[in-house]
This record gives C-alpha cells, sequence and structure tokens, in this order.
C-alpha cells in the first residue's frame, strides 16, 4: 500500500520531495501533435526519485519480468508483482503520471475481469493510469474501463505478451496485410476511449501511419521519431544490459560501471582497505560530532 509515509530524516528511501503538482491524464492527452511526450519505465521507488524531474509518463511494464525478476518472458507476472513495484514507484515520484501494466491474464477474459483487475491496481498502488496490450479485441474493455474511471493506454504492434501466438520478438508490419491491422488495431483503441497508445517494434512508416490515424498522442518504441513521444526500457537506456534489441539507444553503459564498482570494493574489502578511517566509529571519549564530520 502506498499510504504510509516515511521518515526523510532517517530513510534514504525519501531524500528531500520537491513539491511539485503532478502531471494528468488530460494534460498527456493534450500533447497530441505537441510537445514530444517523454516516457521511461521504472519498477522502484529510487529510480522513479531519478527519473519523475525528466519525465512526463513513467512506466511500470510488466517488462519487470525480465529486468527484475529474471523471466524469460513477461507472460508469468503476477498483478500482486504490478501493484508492489508500482506503489514502490508512486512513492518514488511527484511529478509525472504514472501508469501500470495489466499482466497477462488479468484483463483478456472479459470487461469485468478488467475492470476488478484495474481497480485492484489503482487503489493499492496510486497510480492514475493502466496499459493494457491489443488492439481491436481489447476495443470493448477499453471502452468498459474509460467510462467507469480507469484511464487507458492502448499498446499496439509487437505486444510481448502474444509471444506465443507471434512466434518471437521481431518487428511487425512488414507485409500488407499486418500493417493494415496494426493501423486498424490503433484506430480501434484510440476511439474507444485510451488517452495514448504504445506503439512497439514496428516498420516506421506504420508507426508514421498510426500517429496520424490516432486521435491521442502515439507513444513509440521502435517505431518512428514522428511519433508523438518516446518510451523505452530504462534499464536497456543505461546499458545494463549486453544484448538489447536494435531500436534500443544507449545513453550510458552502467553494466560497465556498476562491474569496475563492484570489482573495487571486492579489491578493498581483500586488501583490508574498507573500511577506512572516514567509515569507521569514533574511539570511546572522542566527541562523536566531530568524529562525524
Ligand atoms: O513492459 C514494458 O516495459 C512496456 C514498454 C516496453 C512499452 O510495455
Amino acid at each position: 500500500m502506498s499510504t504510509y509515509t516515511l521518515d526523510t530524516s532517517t530513510s534514504r528511501a525519501n531524500p528531500t520531495p520537491a513539491p511539485m503538482r503532478r502531471l494528468t491524464v488530460p494534460a498527456i492527452r493534450g500533447r497530441k501533435g505537441g510537445d514530444p511526450i517523454v516516457m521511461l519505465t521504472a519498477y522502484t521507488a529510487r529510480m522513479a526519485q531519478l527519473l519523475d524531474p525528466h519525465c512526463d509518463l513513467l512506466l511500470v511494464g510488466d517488462s519487470l519480468g525480465q529486468v527484475i525478476y529474471g523471466l524469460p518472458t513477461t507472460i508469468p507476472v503476477s498483478l500482486e508483482m504490478m501493484c508492489a513495484h508500482g506503489a514502490a514507484v508512486v512513492r518514488g515520484s511527484w511529478h509525472a503520471v504514472v501508469a501500470i501494466d495489466m499482466p497477462f491474464g488479468s484483463y483478456e477474459a472479459n470487461p469485468a475481469q478488467a475492470f476488478e483487475s484495474a481497480a485492484r491496481i489503482l487503489k493499492e498502488t496510486g497510480a492514475a493510469a493502466v496499459k493494457l496490450e491489443g488492439g481491436e479485441a481489447m476495443a470493448e474493455t477499453i471502452a468498459f474501463l474509460t467510462r467507469r474511471g480507469i484511464p487507458v493506454i492502448g499498446h499496439v504492434g509487437l505486444t510481448p505478451q502474444a509471444v506465443n501466438v507471434l512466434g518471437g520478438y521481431g518487428a511487425r508490419g512488414r507485409d500488407k496485410a499486418e500493417a493494415a491491422k496494426i493501423v486498424a488495431d490503433a484506430k480501434a483503441v484510440a476511439d474507444a476511449g485510451s488517452f495514448a497508445i504504445v506503439v512497439e517494434g514496428v516498420v516506421e512508416e506504420i508507426a508514421i501511419a498510426v500517429t496520424r490515424a490516432a486521435q491521442c498522442p502515439v507513444i513509440g518504441i521502435g517505431a518512428s521519431a514522428q511519433c508523438d513521444g518516446q518510451v523505452l526500457v530504462t534499464e536497456d537506456m543505461l546499458g545494463l544490459f549486453e544484448r538489447t534489441p536494435r531500436f534500443v539507444k544507449r545513453f550510458d553503459d552502467l553494466a560497465a560501471r556498476i562491474s569496475a564498482a563492484a570489482a573495487d570494493y571486492a579489491a578493498e574489502v581483500r586488501d583490508r582497505a574498507f573500511p577506512g578511517a572516514e567509515q569507521v566509529y569514533a574511539a570511546l571519549g572522542q566527541d562523536p560530532l566531530d568524529a562525524r564530520s
């Protein structure tokens, strides 16, 4: 639950919150054709704190299955996982709209199932919106949720929860029929009331067509710079993994930097160089305030 407050003087979990008014779902919807929307994934409070000032949307993606839990796909991700990480991200942010992925199996059966799962997500996390995968087949569900107070981001093109049907994570829309289907999917989820749509892993001209066809903002990943915004998995863009999809640009090489820091730590422990004089407590009789400075 997100209803407790941490003691900021003793906890590193909550350093100096900057009071800001959080962006709203209508504000995001109003960005169609305007300033590009900046979206990144976050799964933890600390990462949310770091990303929040730079982002319009923070997505608690079900990619946490692979990124955090080392699972092979997003299929095993549960509602409990999404709620726990979603609440952490809401606690760690003040500015961005937080949207949470509905995990596989929590919404596809019918609109009532989707409502029950989405309501639980919003109640337990304090997030403003959910995201769900699927095109025309999900339009009725999206309309049902939206009419009942649950803002929805659609997700079309490459939909990772459908990996077993698609047979892999390759780019979609390479033939005319599939390209037309993706554009129709986007139009259907936009018309159903989605306030934004993620289009993932499609040939660029499809991303452009989808952006033109949908009346809500279209956020691309492996799509086109002409979309209304962009999203990436944060750990991919930070260079935390050796292998990333072609569409990922690495803005850092965190894997190498973490590895170097861990190697330095290990060497200092083995040499008894850590902890040094600055990291150990003062001897009895020494002024404790002096010892802390
Ligand atoms: O799960 C996720 O992180 C996502 C993004 C890649 C859009 O759906």
